[in-house]
């Protein structure tokens, strides 16, 4: 009878906890829905001096890259980048199609492989050419954000263990010192390490980026570093430049319970968005991250980069290999990646990251979306979650398209395609998208000095 009575008031003393918890986080962690219908999209109001943009990554469009990413390509038999949009050889045309967007600004990155090819050995011209392209893209009035790391990195490196391994960061902090050396001069605004969560959740625990592995040991070491990489260089960049403006790009993606009443999806909702952001965010604002004191860390930011795309909805059986298909709710719409439209979340991304206290940048939003059907209603409804979060006094200073040509995206090759132009990887030919027009014509409007 007794042992019954314990076991009684256990079970029920876990009801009532479950209970209180799961009220508790629909009170703490809302997930509004807005009547789109019912939103006039088109009334927003940007600041006069904000920055309007598209941004790109070096291995997803320069081609004839060898690196980690090409040598995963070819070992996981995945569509190879090959010479992806050929924009090595076309960039000055490429740049013409941002002025022809009417863009200030645009993010892009430097690929470590052609500069330092083999360990040690140093090819100027590469530098060269991105130094030229700093020039041309400041000659037509557009602001340079440069990105040191965007996933890829020269195939050596990753061979010695790359992000995994501690002591390998001198060779990358002196990648990025050189870099820095060339074009800070006339670059004022730097990425660090692009979506160091996604590089190391998709590198090391689904094994869907290089080097594949799934090993959860493996990701939180690798997050470590690519925490202990930024902090590093953000003392070294700023001691040689302290106006310089150094920052991070983070990826928000929210977690939100399948089941809103299930304290299991509560559960592992909260302990993903905690390692997804939380520890990153932690990192800058108390130096440690993980258990780890992160030498530099506290404070290590100029502003934060946000980059954002959608919510997963997460439950106890979630795929564990990277599977495209996400559940949504039923006022949602998929997107061609799988996962939801949801333009709300994008204003609890800005609140999230506001906890910095930092200036923000939008370094990247935008859709798969092979037929521009959805993108026209993407760009607009983030647009004016943008301009309601300005207006509500978030310090957001631009917003950088993702991306300004299709290009290509890693494990999922040339099939999902985010670009304002449409590219015809046969012939090179770009041509600008409906929702292209769409863009130039707010940007247009909006663009007031
Ligand atoms: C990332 C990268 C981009 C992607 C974009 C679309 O988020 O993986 O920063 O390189 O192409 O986000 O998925």
């Amino acid at each position: 009878m007794h042992v019954l009575n314990g076991i009684l008031i256990v079970l029920m003393a876990t009801l009532a906890l479950g209970a209180l918890f799961v009220l508790y986080c629909r009170w703490r962690y809302p997930e509004p829905h807005l009547n789109w219908s019912e939103i006039d999209i088109e009334s927003i109001k940007f600041p006069a001096d904000f920055l309007w943009g598209a941004a790109t990554a070096a291995h997803q469009i320069e081609g004839g890259l060898h690196n980690n990413w090409s040598e995963f390509e070819d070992s996981r038999g995945l569509e190879r980048s090959g010479e992806a949009c050929d924009h090595w050889n076309r960039w000055q045309e490429d740049f013409e199609m941002l002025s022809e967007l009417g863009l200030t600004t645009y993010r892009f990155s430097i690929e470590w492989s052609r500069l330092e090819p083999e360990a040690g050995e140093w090819d100027s011209e590469p530098l060269q050419a991105y130094s030229d392209m700093v020039d041309n893209l400041i000659s037509r009035g557009i602001r340079p954000v440069v990105t040191l790391h965007h996933f890829s990195h020269p195939a050596w490196w990753e061979d010695r263990g790359g992000f995994a391994k501690k002591e390998n960061l001198p060779h990358f902090v002196a990648y990025c010192e050189r870099v820095f050396e060339a074009l800070s001069d006339r670059v004022e605004v730097w990425c660090t390490i692009n979506e160091p969560i996604v590089f190391s959740s998709m590198g090391y625990t689904l094994g869907q980026f290089p080097p594949g592995h799934r090993s959860i040991w493996q990701t939180l070491r690798t997050m470590r570093n690519l925490m202990r990489a930024h902090s590093e260089l953000y003392v070294s960049l700023k001691s040689r430049k302290p106006d310089a403006c150094i920052g991070m790009a983070k990826n928000v993606t929210l977690f939100d319970p399948l089941n809103r009443w299930s304290p299991v999806d509560w559960a592992v909702a909260r302990m993903l968005e905690w390692l997804w952001s939380g520890a990153w965010l932690g990192g800058i604002r108390t130096g440690r991250m993980l258990g780890s004191r992160i030498s530099g860390s506290k404070g290590s930011l100029d502003f934060i980069g946000l980059n954002y795309y959608t919510h997963f909805l997460t439950g106890l059986f979630m795929p564990t290999t990277g599977e495209l298909s996400f559940a949504k709710r039923e006022n949602e719409v998929l997107t061609e990646f799988g996962y939801p439209m949801y333009a709300e979340g994008f204003k609890r991304a800005i609140d999230l990251v506001s906890a910095l206290d930092v200036p923000i940048e939008i370094t990247e939003n935008g859709v798969a979306d092979s037929k521009d059907v959805l993108r026209p209603d993407h760009l607009r409804r983030h647009l004016w979650i943008l301009s309601e979060a300005i207006g509500e006094g978030h310090d957001i200073k631009s917003f950088h398209h993702w991306s300004l040509m299709d290009n290509f995206e890693w494990a999922e090759g040339y099939s999902m395609r985010f670009g304002l132009y449409e590219v015809d990887f046969e012939t090179q030919e770009r041509t600008l998208r409906k929702s292209g027009e769409l863009y130039r014509k707010i940007v247009k409007e909006h663009m007031k000095i």
